[in-house]
């Protein structure tokens, strides 16, 4: 048994103690009554890190939440492993379908983790993964084999865009000079199958508003003579696919990029079981554009959907009504050489070109991020492998994922470096959903193998540079 394997059994409780005191601040960064908490998450990771071992840590303001930043420089020589993470979590709605409080984490057995998982907003994605960045930053200063200069930078608005972070990576280059980025925000194919994610997916945010008359009218009325916005918007949402499920955004697909046969072969042949896949979600077939299997259609093929829709009356009971509005939220997932914002401009064209002149329509853009891909031949990428199958046994898996996380090419383009997107989570962990949970043993097993990336990063980093 090595030593940090040795460590971190002894800890275990008190690891999983305080991951859970975090995982019981409800910082939620996208609702504003949660503001004071937010603050608070903040505070406790930096205080956190302070008794964790790093030399000085720090709460950076920006215009919106703050970012943590803390540094051990053990020898100005050494390589730098940059952290990223973030303290902010998704809003914990329905919370009726929770079967504990959101805020009040509890470890679980279940079928796929029978050595317990801590259910929680934010256990997964991401206070349980950027907290065993900590904790490995602890082991290895405590039993004295820190190999690398370690940064840390968690802020606390990537579940709304991580807007101020541009800002930030941009005017601080210096001090976030590093020679990889090490990200846990992603997820693994299977204990079994260890996978390191190689690709994310970029996003274009938008609501759209339909105007019809100018106020709620009688349906009975004025029904049948004047346009319904939501009639409207339901055309318009449905003319976006077309019968191959591809999308009819004119100029949509121009820079997309085409996978020759071997990539998509390379790609296919990860473990990945249709029949389950379907079984887990109760659904009697999968959906998506033609030509292409699920784990493309997830990887590396564009998406739109509606991630909520509403106007008119939806209280109790029936009111018969002619609704003067109506609105959707709409997102597109972006594959390489997609551009977020020339995305945003191309649909809100289209969709304004869309509308009969009974309705008038505003199209509102929210957020986006660029996609990003990693290379798989950097002395961060053979350190991760390295890292993975030491700590599993087993060779990692590059893997494509649909998710996104803005600050990935960001990272690439300000600051030149390659991320390396080494996550521990699984995708029916539920994040973003009622119940989210992360497996006790992909804790402790994710903190071991963020200790043995440092041992190989510093090897591989040598290697490349002599
Ligand atoms: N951890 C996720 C990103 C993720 C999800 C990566 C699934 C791989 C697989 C991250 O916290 C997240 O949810 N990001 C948002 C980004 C958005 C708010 C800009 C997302 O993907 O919706
Ligand atoms: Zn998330």
């Amino acid at each position: 048994m090595s030593s940090v394997q040795d460590y971190i059994t002894s800890n275990k409780e008190r690891f999983l103690e305080e991951l859970m005191d975090l995982l019981r601040i409800p910082s939620v960064s996208a609702d504003p009554s949660f503001k004071q908490d937010v603050h608070r998450a903040a505070d406790y990771v930096k205080s956190q890190l302070e008794k964790s071992g790093v030399d000085y840590a720090e709460i950076c303001p920006t215009d919106g939440y703050p970012i943590v930043y803390a540094e051990k420089i053990i020898d100005p020589k050494a390589p730098t492993v940059l952290i990223y993470g973030h303290y902010d979590v998704q809003p914990a709605d329905p919370y009726e379908l929770w079967e504990s409080p959101p805020f009040e984490p509890v470890i679980k057995t279940t079928d796929i983790h029978p050595d317990g998982a801590i259910f929680a907003r934010g256990s997964a994605d991401d206070k349980g993964q950027f907290y065993m960045h900590i904790k490995a930053l602890e082991a290895m200063t405590s039993l004295g084999d820190l190999s690398c200069n370690v940064k840390f930078m968690i802020e606390g608005e990537e579940e709304v865009g991580s807007e101020n972070l541009d800002r930030f990576v941009r005017s601080n280059k210096e001090k976030l000079k590093a020679d990889v980025v090490l990200i846990s925000d992603t997820s693994m194919i299977a204990m079994e199958h260890p996978s390191v994610t190689v690709g994310l997916r970029g996003l274009a945010y938008l609501q759209v508003e339909v105007t019809g008359p100018n106020r709620d009218l009688h349906s009975g009325t004025y029904g049948g003579a004047v346009a319904n916005p939501i009639n409207i918007l339901c055309k318009m949402i449905a003319s976006l696919q077309d019968e191959d499920n591809r999308i009819s955004i004119p100029g949509f697909y121009d820079k997309v990029e085409n996978y020759d046969k071997e990539y998509r072969e390379e790609l296919n042949k990860a473990p990945f079981e249709e029949k389950d896949y379907r079984k887990k979600l109760e659904i009697a077939e999968t959906w998506g554009e033609k030509g292409f299997t699920t784990i493309e259609r997830v990887g590396i093929r564009p998406t739109l959907d509606v991630n909520g829709i509403w106007g008119g009356y939806i209280g109790e009971g029936a009111k018969t009504v002619l609704p003067s509005k109506a609105y959707a939220k709409i997102s597109m997932r972006l594959v390489p050489h997609q551009d977020h914002k020339e995305i945003a401009k191309l649909f809100e064209q289209h969709f304004i070109s869309l509308a009969p002149p009974a309705v008038k329509v505003k199209v509102i853009p929210h957020h986006g991020g660029q996609p990003a891909v990693v290379p798989t031949d950097s002395a961060g990428y053979f350190a991760a492998e390295a890292a993975i199958e030491e700590a599993f046994g087993k060779k990692a898996i590059p893997t494509r994922e649909g998710g996104s996380i803005p600050i990935t090419s960001l990272f690439q383009q300000e600051l030149k470096l390659d991320p390396i997107l080494m996550g521990f989570g699984l995708d029916t962990d539920s994040i973003h959903s009622p119940n989210e949970h992360y497996g006790v043993k992909n804790y402790l097993l994710g903190i071991e193998t963020i200790a043995l990336f440092f041992k190989h990063f510093k090897n591989q980093f040598e290697k490349a540079n002599s």
